[in-house]
């Protein structure tokens, strides 16, 4: 089948497009044709090489994380799901690749796609919705009532996390560039700070949660925007210990894990609050939920451009400049960027 793929870790030039392997089907995948993908940071990361010493890829390793497409084939142990079903997914990091005509992804990683969604939009939904889901609700358990900060409310998991946060009741404020604030309110932002002209920690404090997606002086000045007792869910910022408890990590890398994340685990202390760094977790269950909120037209998908399959590496260089506004799609039936 047709992929867009890398053989070696590095810049934009080492993705290239051309056959591998179709994918093996275990008893409890499913294979999907895949109709449309989405483009993510991490996809960059990857290409980078930034991950090498947490996940053990080989080569020639197919990209793409997200995707939205029709199950045509099931492993022999499958139950929830037939061919014939559309369904939208973000598989686990060991076996992504959804820059490809077709992927199998373990069934519990899988859900049905929202009905009002076109493929295109679907695709930008699972990593963003995850994370949003993930950071707000299992890790921070946000209140209706309560307060919280959301950077970069423009980016792709900020314009998802900013509806969710509103759908649970919260008062959300976000950060983003004056062009953009008109979105963030029509997402449901009740605050919206200009990060290029104004210092968010110095007009806002005692908030209970923020969902950091900017690390570096943007997570360590977030400390000042929160009450006591009050989080920060980071997932740009160092790892903390906690997130890797359960990996089979050696003792040295866990050690300079503790080591990155002292500085902000020191702060949190003294300010009587809480850092987590967060990595999303695939869910098929999760995704159910969230295609059940966005069918009740709880949360829309926000997309800023449409790329055909052909251009994967235009999409991924767009997501490069750090500027989309919401999510960039790879579509396989090309229709054109909405305007
Ligand atoms: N750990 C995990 O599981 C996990 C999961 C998802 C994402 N992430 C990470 O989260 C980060 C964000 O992901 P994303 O998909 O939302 O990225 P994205 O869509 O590429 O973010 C782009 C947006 O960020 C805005 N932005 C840039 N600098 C900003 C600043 N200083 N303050 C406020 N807004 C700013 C830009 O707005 P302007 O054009 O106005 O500057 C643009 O709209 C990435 O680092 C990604 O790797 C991690």
């Amino acid at each position: 089948m047709e992929a867009w793929f890398i053989r070696s870790y590095g810049g934009q030039q080492v993705l290239e497009f051309g056959d591998v392997a179709e994918p093996v089907v275990g008893p409890r995948d499913v294979l999907v044709d895949i109709r449309a993908a989405s483009v993510n940071p991490i996809d960059i990361r990857v290409r980078r090489g930034e991950l090498r010493r947490l996940l053990d890829y080989r080569f020639p390793l197919v990209m793409g994380t997200d995707l939205a497409g029709v199950v045509i084939a099931t492993g022999c142990d499958v139950r929830g799901f037939s061919v014939g079903n559309e369904v939208f997914a973000r598989p686990n990091r060991q076996r992504i690749g959804s820059f490809a005509e077709r992927i199998a992804v373990h069934e519990d990683e899988v859900a049905l796609k929202p009905k009002s969604l076109t493929f295109e939009e679907a695709a930008s939904i699972p990593l963003v919705g995850l994370t949003s889901r993930q950071a707000m609700i299992d890790l921070a358990n946000l209140k209706p009532g309560q307060k919280v900060l959301i950077h970069a409310g423009a980016g792709g998991v900020g314009t998802f996390a900013v509806q969710l946060a509103k759908h649970l009741g919260a008062y959300v404020a976000t950060t983003a560039s004056a062009a953009k604030h008109e979105l963030v309110r029509s997402l449901g932002a009740d605050e919206v700070i200009d990060y290029r002209s104004q210092n968010f920690a110095q007009i806002i404090n005692g908030y209970d949660m923020v969902l950091d997606t900017l690390g570096g002086d943007a997570l360590i000045r977030s400390f000042d925007v929160l009450q006591r007792g009050g989080i920060v869910v980071s997932v740009a910022g160092p790892p903390d210990i906690e997130m890797t408890r359960d990996w089979p990590l050696p003792f040295y890398v866990r050690l300079a894990i503790r080591a990155m994340s002292w500085r902000v685990r020191r702060l949190a202390k003294q300010r009587q609050c809480r850092y987590r760094f967060m990595l999303m977790r695939p869910s098929g269950m999760q995704l159910a939920e969230i295609a059940a909120l966005i069918d009740a037209s709880v949360i829309r998908p926000v997309i800023d451009r449409i790329y055909p399959f052909d251009d994967v590496g235009a999409a991924i260089a767009y997501s490069e400049t750090g500027r989309a506004t919401g999510k960039i799609v790879v579509s396989r039936r090309h229709s054109p960027s909405p305007e």
